[in-house]
Parts: C-alpha cells; sequence; structure tokens
C-alpha cells in the first residue's frame, strides 16, 4: 500500500515524539511492505516564528492533499502574549475546522502493567477499564465567535449548535457504540444551556435509529464526579467541543497519564487528523524525557481507521503492549526509584517489537 501522510509535529516536545512516531511508521512499513510519503510541514508557534502564521497555506494544502495527518502538539509560553487570532492553537482549531474534522475519538483504556500508575484505587479501575469519548470538533463555544469591547473589560463567547451538527456526532458515536458494548452517555448542562437542551433532544431523536444501543444522560458536572467515582459505568461517552475537551483530559488521570492518550479526528468519509490528546509540555521540551506513546498509539489509530489497516495497527498496539510489558516506562510512567527511559529508547523499543 502507498499513502501519503502530512507530518505536522509543532512546538515543545512535538518535534521530539514524533521522531518516535516516525521510527512506527518505518518499522511497519519494513515489516508489512508498505510505502508510506512523508510529507514534513511546520504548524504552530514554530511556523509563527518562521512565516509570522501559524497555519501556513502551504501546510494546510498538504494536508489537504493527503491521505492521512500526523500532528505532535502546538503552542508554548513563547507565543502566549500574541493575539488569540495569531496563536498557536489557533492553527490547530484552523486544520480541525478546514479540514472538516468534526469528530474526535479519544479512547483511553488503561494497560493492564499500568495499573499501579492510575491515582485510582485497583477496584476503582477494574482489570478492563475502557471507554470512549466521542467530542464534537468543529462546533459549538470554540467556534461561536470570540468578542471583546472597546473598554476592555466586557467579553463573551458565544455557545451554539445546530440540530445537523449534533446529528451528526451523535450518529458517529451510536455506530461506534454498536461495535462495543452498546452503550452511550450523553454528557451536556441541559438544566441550564439551551445548546444543551437542543443537543439532548437530538439525541433522543437520533437514538431511535439505534435501538439496540442503550442511551443515558448526565449533567456534565455530574459527569466529572461519575468519571472518578465509578469509570467502569461507561463505554461511549458522547459530548460537545469544550465539556469533551475538559472530560478527556480528566478520563486520561484514570489511566494513569496523559502521555498515553491518543486521537483521532475524522470526517465523515474516513479522512483523519491523528495526534496524541496531551500538549506541547514546554516544561521539558529539549530533554529526550516526553512519553512517545501517545503520539505511536496515534499512528496505530492512523492505519487502522483511514488506511484499513487492522494487522498493522494490531502489530503497533501488542509492541506498545509487550514495551510496557518488559518493564520500560518513561519518567511519567516510571514507578518510584526507577531510572525511566528516554523519549528515544522507548520509540525504539516499541518499533523492535514491530520488525
Ligand atoms: C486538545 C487541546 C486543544 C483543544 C487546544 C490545544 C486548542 O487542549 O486537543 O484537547 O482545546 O481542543
Ligand atoms: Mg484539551
Amino acid at each position: 500500500m502507498n499513502r501519503k501522510i502530512t507530518i505536522v509535529a509543532g512546538d515543545g516536545i512535538g518535534p521530539e515524539i514524533m521522531d518516535e512516531a516516525i521510527k512506527t511508521l518505518q518499522a511497519v512499513s519494513d515489516r508489512f511492505g508498505h510505502q508510506f510519503q512523508l510529507d514534513q510541514r511546520p504548524v504552530g508557534g514554530t511556523a509563527y516564528d518562521r512565516f509570522g502564521d501559524c497555519l501556513p497555506e502551504a501546510t494546510l494544502e498538504s494536508c489537504k492533499n493527503a491521505d492521512a495527518v500526523l500532528l505532535g502538539a502546538v503552542g508554548g509560553p513563547k507565543w502566549d502574549s500574541l493575539p488569540g487570532t495569531k496563536r498557536p492553537e489557533q492553527a490547530l482549531l484552523g486544520l480541525r475546522s478546514n479540514l472538516g474534522l468534526f469528530c474526535n475519538l479519544r479512547p483511553a483504556k488503561v494497560w493492564g502493567p499500568l495499573k499501579d500508575a492510575s491515582p485510582l484505587r485497583p477496584e476503582i479501575i477494574g482489570d478492563d477499564l475502557d471507554l470512549l469519548v466521542v467530542r464534537e470538533l468543529t462546533g459549538g463555544i470554540y467556534f461561536g465567535g470570540h468578542r471583546r469591547n472597546v473598554e476592555g473589560n466586557l467579553a463573551e463567547d458565544v455557545m451554539a449548535y445546530s440540530a445537523a451538527e449534533v446529528e451528526r456526532i451523535a450518529r458517529m458515536a451510536f455506530e461506534l457504540a454498536q461495535k462495543r458494548r452498546r452503550h452511550v452517555t450523553s454528557i451536556d448542562k441541559a438544566n441550564i444551556l439551551e445548546v444543551s437542551r437542543l443537543w439532548r433532544e437530538t439525541v433522543i431523536r437520533i437514538a431511535t435509529e439505534y435501538p439496540d444501543v442503550k442511551l443515558d444522560h448526565l449533567y456534565v458536572d455530574n459527569a466529572a464526579m461519575q468519571l472518578v467515582r465509578n469509570p467502569k459505568q461507561f463505554d461511549v461517552i458522547l459530548t460537545g467541543n469544550m465539556f469533551g475537551d475538559i472530560l478527556s483530559d480528566e478520563a486520561s488521570q484514570i489511566t494513569g497519564s496523559i502521555g498515553m492518550l491518543p486521537s483521532a479526528s475524522l470526517r465523515s468519509d474516513g479522512f483523519g487528523m491523528y495526534e496524541p490528546i496531551h500538549g506541547s509540555a514546554p516544561d521539558i521540551a529539549g530533554k529526550g524525557i516526553a512519553n512517545p506513546l501517545a503520539t505511536i498509539l496515534s499512528v496505530a489509530m492512523m492505519l487502522r481507521m483511514s488506511f484499513g489497516l487492522v494487522q498493522e495497527a494490531d502489530a503497533v498496539e501488542r509492541a506498545v503492549a509487550e514495551t510496557l510489558e518488559s518493564g520500560i516506562r518513561t519518567a511519567d510512567i516510571a514507578r518510584p526509584g526507577e531510572i525511566p527511559a528516554t523519549t528515544a529508547e522507548m520509540g525504539s523499543a516499541v518499533a523492535a517489537r514491530i520488525a
């Protein structure tokens, strides 16, 4: 198979973790005989420094022409004082909206060998915690317009959803649930927000098309509590852009480290951008200690979801499991007193287990 992948490593630890994702892709192409043409492009603060633009036109064009996009992370203190519209985070939102990636999948599962890294008691996480956050990604308060008055003492951000936007993300959640434990929990704030009342009505209507899937609703405050009280009750969590952003960080901690969680951002035709859910971690950038597994697992999601390469995706995930079983841990998941593996050592350990 021959596929074009645009690589946008971005800022902070982005380039370090991306090197390890590229090692993984190389190992997969050697082992299974595929051709992956990688087009590396600047994005985020790094692109701003070079071109005065966090999302240069050439980067966006390359992404549009690719079969899939792999992204590291964007942002950092260096660019925090830029006006809102110029910030590196805007490049990420620009990619999501320009590429039409409305469906963000964030699977949170506990890897057996990492149970001791979770801050929750073993009986709370159980043996096989595995939930999937389905986050709407191109609407809601992120995209409703952001304003400040001339005096600078009043600001507003608009949260809006159309029924059509809710319908398409709800269908994705129900379809994914059918392949899992057939349970969707839709999360909103319908006791306060009109947007949430439309969200809930729409989800209830779409649910009638999927009678085999059980549907529950939770208010977001309760959901935040339930995630640490009894995370095993969840299968698929369906929610809007901002609640999904917040709850997916919370879910990541249940699994031990945000450095373990991959994500896929999809369009309905299967095109996708894949990225770790963590940020650019400027505090540890350049030290070679970041955990590359979230990015490596994002490669597995790309192989499976955009390219249909199931065996190859399984091989990457198996290599990650075996690496963790052999006790190799980066600093974020290392046990007390242990000398942690570097980013490159972790990436090489995984690649060696694919070959
Ligand atoms: C994420 C990140 C982004 C978001 C930021 C970097 C814009 O937190 O992907 O969760 O808020 O969506
Ligand atoms: Mg986030």
